[in-house]
């Protein structure tokens, strides 16, 4: 089996003490590769490197044409290796390998986007009456750390580190214990596109009492962006609150979409599949809540049970497959199976799907559930759909709005105004009229409520992770 290890300073290591971890593809159930697993002691070693790197070394003061240039090189190199990062998230997590070369594109696109995005972006400038002119400036903040979840393992480590290096910072990343191979996979390609040592760093591990909790509660850290489950997000916010450390949580969702009967029905019908069976629903922001008017309701449940039905459903490796017969390991697989006993005891009734072989569950779908049921209320993060029905609008936005979470809300409709309508009052970071997963990278991203604390994306990322700075200086010394 191949070793992957650590990447600090330049240099692929194991664990000071030799720790490994196996590493499971959850669709054959075996260990496919060996990763050096970290603590505390690999954590400090890649913080000292990511310190000094920013404290000494060329990344923050080369500027941004050359930190571009540097960056292009490894979008460059990741396209080149496509084949092989999306391979490496199959294997660790079950996706299907279409999927996962969509995200290595979106992956490369991240990292484009932030470099070209750091160059050309605006600064601040405040002309003032009085003798005086004010700007802004965005300085880099210094060391970030990055820990992601396994259910889109490149594209929301791009996601969260592109930023942090285009802006001039150093980067820890942490990647999620399950899927740790396109991590070092591209940490690789960063040191062969010229990225100085020290300045992306990858330590792997587990999170509590392992490397996650003493990156999160290292002093010499500055920023901390997580994305993953909310109750790890409230821990990983207690941490660094003890060291007055920024923190930028993107955490889990109870997506809800609303289809009003007079929305473009084969449309509805394509993105409410793709908003729960992609990824077999592990992605926080799934709809997994879907609302639909009584006028349409029982066609299109009759449409939605088919073309669930429908999904070609295999090994993730094949190209063909569009539902992996896999979740993400064993112990998510223990947990939304779970989920489905809770049906018979909070009441609900399954249409399709259910378990599937080894670590999988099936698209499955669920009418006739109360609000007040698991499946309606927690985020299951598995290929489960609750369906209601509503009268007005009035009603569904009341529905949709009824949760903890606030990520993301979908709205299906051909009137305008209440495409419009309905979008302002839905309490979520993002909506989505008439698609779905559409993204724009310079629009703020995030959630409210339990879905998470601050935005991510342009000027948003940029705000997170640099130190805004106001410059004030006389220009006419008769004042
Ligand atoms: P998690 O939130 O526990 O882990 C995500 C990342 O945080 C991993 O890299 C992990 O090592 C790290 N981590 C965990 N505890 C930490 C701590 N105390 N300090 C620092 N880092 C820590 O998610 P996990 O265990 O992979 O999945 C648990 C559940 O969370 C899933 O069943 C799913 O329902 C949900 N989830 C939601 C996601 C979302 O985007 N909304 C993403 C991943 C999981
Ligand atoms: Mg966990």
């Amino acid at each position: 089996m191949d070793f992957y290890g650590h990447i600090i300073g330049g240099e692929e290591v194991p664990s000071l003490d030799g720790s490994t971890m196996d590493d499971i593809d959850p669709y054959t159930r075996e260990p496919w590769a060996t990763i050096a697993c970290g603590g505390k002691a690999d954590a400090d070693r890649a913080v000292a490197a990511a310190r000094e790197a920013f404290d000494e070394g060329p990344w923050p003061r080369m500027g941004y044409e050359n930190r571009q240039t540097i960056l292009h090189r490894l979008a460059d190199l990741m396209d080149e290796h496509a084949a092989e990062l999306a391979m490496a998230d199959t294997r660790d997590m079950g996706k299907p390998l279409t999927q996962a070369l969509h995200d290595v594109a979106r992956s490369s696109w991240n990292v484009r986007f932030f470099a070209d995005h750091a160059r050309l972006s605006m600064g601040d400038a405040y002309p003032m009456d009085s003798g005086h002119h004010a700007y802004a400036r965005f300085d880099p903040v210094g060391v970030a750390v990055a820990i992601s979840p396994w259910n889109f393992p490149l594209m929301l480590g791009t996601w969260k580190v592109a930023p942090a290096l285009a802006w001039g910072n150093t980067v820890v990343m942490k990647p999620a214990e399950d899927t740790p191979v396109s991590a070092t996979l591209w940490a690789r390609l960063a040191l062969e596109a010229g990225m100085p040592p020290g300045v992306l760093n990858v330590v792997h591990g587990y999170g509590p009492d392992s490397a996650g909790a003493a990156l999160t509660a290292h002093p010499d850290v500055d920023r901390i962006t997580f994305t993953g489950e909310s109750g790890t997000g409230k821990v990983i916010s207690g941490a660094a609150s003890s060291h007055l450390v920024p923190v930028s949580l993107e955490l889990g969702g109870k997506g809800a979409n609303i289809v009003f009967d007079d929305a473009e029905i084969d449309n509805a019908v394509h993105w409410a599949v793709q908003a729960i069976f992609r990824n077999a629903g592990q992605i926080c922001l799934s709809g997994s809540r879907l609302y639909l008017q009584a006028g349409i309701y029982d066609a299109f449940v009759e449409r939605f049970v088919t073309a669930a039905e429908a999904l070609r459903a295999g090994d993730p490796k094949e190209p063909e497959t569009e539902f992996p017969l896999a979740l993400a390991s064993e112990e998510h697989y223990r947990k939304v199976s779970g989920y489905l006993d809770t049906v018979q005891e909070d009441g609900g009734r399954i249409l399709t799907g259910g378990l599937g072989e080894g670590w999988s569950v099936l698209p499955t779908i669920i009418v006739d559930a109360p609000p007040t049921a698991r499946v309606c209320r927690e985020e299951i993060f598995g290929p489960v759909c609750v369906v209601q029905r509503f009268e007005s609008e009035d009603e569904a936005v009341a529905a949709a709005n009824d949760t903890r979470y606030g990520l993301n809300a979908m709205v299906f409709t051909e009137n305008l105004s209440r495409a419009h309508r309905v979008a302002a009052r839905l309490r979520a970071g993002t909506v989505w009229v008439n698609c779905f997963f559409i993204r724009d990278l310079r629009a703020p991203f995030g959630g409210v409520g339990d879905s998470g604390v601050g935005r991510e994306g342009g000027n948003f990322s940029r705000e997170f992770f640099t130190e805004p700075k106001a410059v004030i200086m006389q220009i006419d010394p008769g004042y």
